[in-house]
């Protein structure tokens, strides 16, 4: 092993640690993407009686009841959302820099709450990103 790949193995192992830290110290979900990607909102619950809302900084912009998404008034993604009944998922695509923020997944069955999932979203540019893990690794 060369001293180039010794470094790059280390960086490594110190990027890992630190994800796993942030992770333990913090519930919410912390996802990273590039302009351009998609983003996943799955709601993984069985189907029986179920009530989802997907939420974006506050604002509902999904809904889904008695086996059907329902329309909601927001503009919101417009024609980037996607919503996929059979396995209760919203996809986002050809995600921008503004779409930045926070997610969230309510579900509830019944009188019951489960849960809310809070997702926070940082989108970057390909140079951002870059930029992002250096700093991680200073
Ligand atoms: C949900 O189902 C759709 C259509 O079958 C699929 O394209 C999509 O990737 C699925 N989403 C997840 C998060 O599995
Ligand atoms: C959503 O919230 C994030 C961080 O709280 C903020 O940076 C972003 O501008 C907000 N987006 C909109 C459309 O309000």
């Amino acid at each position: 092993m060369n001293i180039f790949q010794e470094s790059r193995c280390s960086i490594l192992a110190v990027l890992l640690l630190f994800l796993l830290q942030v992770s333990r110290a913090d519930p919410d979900v912390q996802v990273h993407k590039a302009v351009g990607d998609s983003l996943d909102l799955i709601a993984d619950y069985t189907k029986e009686g179920l009530a989802v809302q997907w939420e974006y900084n506050g604002t509902e912009f999904a809904e889904y009841e008695k086996d059907q998404f329902k329309r909601v008034k927001s503009p919101l993604f417009h024609e980037r959302l996607k919503m996929y009944k059979d396995n209760i998922s919203i996809t986002i695509e050809d995600l921008k820099l503004q779409d930045s923020g926070i997610f969230t997944i309510v579900a509830e069955r019944k009188a019951d709450q489960f849960p809310t999932k809070t997702i926070v979203l940082h989108v970057h540019g390909e140079f951002n990103l870059i930029f992002i893990l250096s700093m991680l690794l200073m």
